[in-house]
């Protein structure tokens, strides 16, 4: 984990994560190109955004204020870290961000929330930040595997970090960053968009339909779910 990925200071059992501060405003500005704004309507949430691998919350409490019509799911693998997403989503305020579930993305979505509330075909949007390259190369392909069943046909996985593209890492920041994530676990490490990523998604019926550089060297990729298998 780099330095600016570390957790920072604390409050209430609320995380700061410095990383998370800084590209959540960029990333916002890419979900709103994808998701539609609210209509005119006083009913409810009218779609559901999952969050997998939330870390500290941060994220997902920013995105909700923003889309008051979509319902956000947040997730972690970490336990450790639910308390802070709790505390994120409390001091929110917001009747549209639901608490924290465990969820491994390398098991099966069925199991995800230990009660089978994810059905195949039956969620709108995911978000997958920072996570490929600081966790194993299994826990990618199960973000493809059940992102391919969960997402409705048309629905969308938005992924952001930084990616090796066409077997290449540049600049030379990225390199070393991804040497460093090499020597701390050699399971980690940047995932090659055509090499690692684009198969995974092809395989599970998923496309590559927008590619979006952000700030310090990291992008954010759009994949959709097929509108027919
Ligand atoms: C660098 S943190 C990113 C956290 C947050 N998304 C952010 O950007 O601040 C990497 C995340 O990957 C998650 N992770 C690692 N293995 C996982 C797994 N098997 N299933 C789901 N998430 C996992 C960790 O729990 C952690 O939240």
């Amino acid at each position: 984990m780099s330095n600016t990925q570390m957790p920072g200071h604390s409050r209430a059992g609320k995380q700061c994560n410095s990383a998370a501060e800084r590209n959540k405003e960029p990333i916002l500005r890419v979900l709103k190109k994808h998701i539609a704004p609210p209509r005119e309507t006083r009913d409810g949430p009218s779609a559901l955004c999952l969050e997998i691998s939330s870390g500290s919350g941060q994220h997902v409490v920013h995105f909700a204020r923003h889309f008051p019509h979509v319902l956000w799911q947040p997730s972690e693998y970490d336990a450790r870290q639910f308390g802070s997403i709790a505390a994120y989503v409390q001091e929110s305020g917001l009747a549209n961000v639901l608490p924290p579930i465990r969820v491994d993305v390398c098991d099966d979505f069925f199991r995800w929330g230990g009660d089978g509330r994810f059905k195949e075909d039956s969620v709108d949007f995911v978000v997958n930040i920072n996570m490929m390259h600081i966790s194993p190369f299994a826990c990618t392909q199960g973000l493809f595997r059940n992102c391919g069943k969960i997402l409705k046909p048309g629905g969308i996985l938005f992924t952001y970090g930084p990616y090796s593209i066409n077997g290449e890492i540049t600049p030379a920041s990225n390199v070393k960053f991804n040497a460093m994530l090499r020597r701390e676990n050699p399971e980690w490490g940047l995932r090659d968009v055509q090499k690692d990523i684009i198969p995974l998604a092809l395989k599970n019926n998923l496309s590559l339909v927008e590619v979006i550089d952000m700030p310090a060297n990291n992008k954010v990729l759009v994949w959709k779910k097929n509108e027919t298998s």
